[in-house]
């Protein structure tokens, strides 16, 4: 080989060396750009998981959702609800004969608290009877569960309710009451449609409240009514013998 063809064969040799590494930084770029631009056409918290399908129950949800506040469901001590003259005040035993609650009777005490009513209606439904104490404070059911043993109350079943069901037996009471708690209540129209089902023919849902605007421990009357229906439920009666200062009612529903 002489001095010229050794040059030619160099100069190939070069330009072969220089062609394959544009080529590299070419496919390079190109792969890098694909990927930043991967990253760019998917949000930063996209989830790679499917959207839940639209179930009954979703729809039952947006419909009744309520546009007002609630108040936050009361968690202290239990002894405010133990007030000595409290029974007398709120005529207790009047407030079950509009119920209709009598011995055999199976009753629902919901937001039932340290069971303050659970006991009084234990004790008139009798042996042959049921009280449903219904929570969804786990502590206050099992002081409630305590307080029925102590008290040889055989007849309480305590359940752990949710927001928007008191999971009670289906066509399971004959009469419901719930005092001092519809304003806590998250979601009122879905809770009161759970409700229905497990009212047995002619049942009455009895509501005890005060007057308020929803987050100050009390929502007025107009509104109750008007969500029950939505719920449901029809008004039979109203009273205010429960405190008589015009601002706690005693409402009384039937399911329509
Ligand atoms: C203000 S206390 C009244 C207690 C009792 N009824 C009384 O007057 O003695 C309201 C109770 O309702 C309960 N509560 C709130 N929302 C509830 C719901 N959706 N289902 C069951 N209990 C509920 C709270 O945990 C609280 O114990």
């Amino acid at each position: 080989m002489n001095v010229r063809d050794r040059g030619n064969r160099e100069r190939r040799l070069l330009l072969h060396l220089l062609l394959r590494s544009v080529l590299s930084v070419h496919l390079a770029t190109a792969l890098l750009g694909c990927a930043v631009a991967n990253q760019q056409t998917r949000p930063a918290n996209s989830i790679a998981s499917p959207r839940p399908s639209v179930s009954s129950e979703t729809n039952e949800r947006s419909t009744d959702r309520i546009d007002r506040q609630t108040t936050n469901p009361y968690s202290g001590s239990l002894s405010i609800f133990e007030d000595p003259k409290r029974a007398d005040r709120l005529q207790v035993d009047r407030v079950m004969d509009v119920l209709g609650i009598k011995p055999g009777s199976s009753v629902a005490d919901v937001g039932a608290g340290s069971g303050w009513f659970t006991v009084k209606a234990a004790k008139r439904v009798g042996s042959g009877g049921l009280v449903y104490a219904v929570e969804i404070n786990i502590e206050y059911l099992k002081h409630i569960a305590k307080r029925a043993r102590e008290e040889n109350l055989s007849n309480v079943r305590t359940i752990l309710g949710k927001e928007d069901d008191p999971l009670l037996p289906e066509k399971g009471v004959d009469a419901v009451l719930l005092l001092k708690t519809y304003h806590e209540i998250g979601e009122p129209v879905r809770w009161l449609r759970r409700m229905r089902s497990s009212m047995r023919e002619g049942a009455l849902l009895g509501i005890i409240d005060r007057t308020g605007k929803g987050d100050d421990h009390g929502i007025d009357r107009e509104t109750v009514v008007k969500e029950a229906q939505r719920g449901g439920f029809m008004l039979v009666e109203q009273h205010d013998f429960v405190r008589p200062d015009e601002v706690d009612y005693f409402l009384v529903f039937r399911a329509r």
